[in-house]
């Protein structure tokens, strides 16, 4: 891992490959390793980072909350101080998307095309932030441990348990972890996060979006509803997997991204 001082914060991230800048940004409460299989494949044609976003991983800094706007400004500076000046090409996974949204709208100009993955464009319900928030103060109080256990039968479709038993450790690992600051700081940054869906019109790049067929975080049919409501937005709908699609079907995954890159860039 290389680390970049952004404003007073160490931010790490993981680099290989050479080519156009290819961001790879993870979801909650992960780190930048959840794109392994895909760093390892897509180096070979694109410069991919993939950061531990703000108090994740070996990433320090998180406060109160983290909103998706710093955490996309946090990527914004590290593109900066990496110094790609070509626009990027950026992914993200369902709180890596929601960043990806927020980066649309404050860094459109540093932006070549649009990958999101298992995510959505709605804010939450009232409800759901308000439990979002407790389940902050409890992060707090008891440890990264009370999500970890929560969201780990959310995140993989059944047969991967058995099939990958090594996947789900690994990310459950990442998850127990998890600094219990940055995991509630983020908790609510989500819970304050915008509707996007009024911007997926005006989204004026080439975006793909990706779903694991029997996502239950970010269902199939609430996914293909943003892709059409995106103008001419691609869309993969990856059999058999769950909410982490690039960690169930990595080789249908990183396909699916090459493809969409190779068209991008015709
Ligand atoms: C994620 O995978 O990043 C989370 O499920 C996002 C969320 O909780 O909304």
């Amino acid at each position: 891992m290389k680390t970049a001082t952004i404003d007073t914060r160490t931010m790490a991230y993981h680099e290989a490959g050479q080519g156009p800048a290819l961001l790879l940004v993870h979801g909650f409460p992960l780190d930048h390793s959840m794109w392994n299989e895909q760093i390892a494949s897509l180096s070979n044609q694109y410069r991919v980072i993939a950061p531990d976003l703000r108090g994740f991983g070996k990433s320090d800094g998180a406060g109160e909350v983290t909103t998706m706007a710093d955490f996309a400004d946090d990527v914004a500076k590290l593109v900066d101080h990496l110094g790609i000046e070509e626009p990027i090409h950026f992914c993200g996974l369902s709180m890596g998307g929601y960043v990806a949204w927020q980066f649309f709208l404050r860094h459109r100009a540093k932006l070549a095309s649009l990958m999101v993955c298992d995510s959505r464009a709605a804010a939450d319900s009232p409800e759901a932030a308000e439990g979002r928030r407790k389940t902050a103060s409890k992060v707090l109080a008891e440890g990264s441990a009370v999500v970890a256990d929560a969201m780990l039968p959310k995140l993989f479709g059944e047969w991967v348990r058995s099939a990958m038993p090594e996947v789900v450790e690994a990310t459950d690992r990442v998850m127990r972890r998890t600094s219990p600051v940055a995991v509630a700081a983020a908790l609510g940054g989500m819970a304050a996060r915008i509707d996007f869906t009024p911007h997926l019109a005006k989204v004026d790049l080439p975006t793909l979006i990706v779903c694991g067929e029997h996502d239950v975080i970010s269902p199939l049919a609430e996914m293909k509803t943003i892709a059409d409501a995106i103008p001419g937005a691609k869309f993969c709908a990856v059999e058999g997997a769950g909410h982490m699609s690039p960690l169930e079907k990595p080789q249908i995954v990183s396909g699916a991204i090459r493809e969409f890159l190779t068209s991008a860039m015709a």
